[in-house]
C-alpha cells in the first residue's frame, strides 16, 4: 500500500518501502520486553505521554531496531516509523505515506475502510492524511480511548480551518 501511494504522489518509493517493511517489526515483542527496550530508546526522547500509550511503543522501538540493528540512518524513514500510528505536527511525506497506508492497507477491516481506501488514491496527500487523522480521532472517541497528543496535533495541523503547515 505504501508503494502504491508513493507512486501515486511521486514520493521516494524505496524510502517508503523500507519504512513500511520496518514499521511493525517490534509489534510482536511482549509488552514487558518493549517496556525494557523503551528505557534504551535513543531515536526519540521518550515522553511521559509516550509511556502512557503502550500500544504506540512499537513504532519507536522499530525505529530503534532499524537504526541499531539494521543500519537504517535515514531520518525521514526513522521519523515515519516512529510516528506511523499517531502522525505528528509537521510530519514529512514519507511519514504521511506510511501513516495513510497503515490505516487503509488491505488487511484492515474497520467499517468504511473500503471507501476510504479507494478515496485516498484520488486525493492529494494532505487531504488523504487529513481524512485518516479525522477517522482515527473518531475511532478513538467511539472506543472511549484517549488520543496521544500527536494524534490530535496531526488532525489540527492538517485541518484547513487551522491553516495547513502552521
Ligand atoms: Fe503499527
Amino acid at each position: 500500500m505504501s508503494v502504491v501511494l508513493a507512486r501515486r504522489w511521486g514520493i521516494d518509493e524505496e524510502k517508503c518501502l523500507v519504512a513500511a517493511l520496518l514499521h511493525d517489526i517490534a509489534k510482536p515483542f511482549p509488552k514487558d520486553q518493549q517496556a525494557e527496550m523503551l528505557r534504551d530508546c535513543t531515536v526519540k526522547p521518550v515522553t511521559d505521554e509516550d509511556r502512557r500509550h503502550p500500544s504506540l511503543w512499537h513504532g519507536m522501538l522499530a525505529a530503534q531496531e532499524g537504526a541499531t540493528r539494521w543500519g537504517i540512518g535515514d531520518p525521514d524513514v526513522l521519523d515515519a516509523v516512529i510516528h506511523h500510528s499517531t502522525g505528528r505536527r509537521g510530519l514529512g511525506e514519507i511519514g504521511m505515506v506510511l501513516y495513510i497506508a497503515d490505516f487503509t492497507e488491505p488487511s484492515r477491516h474497520w467499517a468504511g475502510v473500503e471507501q476510504v481506501r479507494a478515496g485516498v488514491l484520488s486525493k492529494t496527500i494532505g487531504d488523504a492524511a487529513r481524512e485518516v487523522a479525522q477517522r482515527k480521532l473518531e475511532r478513538l472517541q467511539e472506543k472511549g480511548r484517549e488520543a496521544h497528543p500527536h494524534t490530535s496535533e496531526m488532525a489540527e495541523w492538517l485541518n484547513p480551518d487551522h491553516g495547513k503547515g502552521e
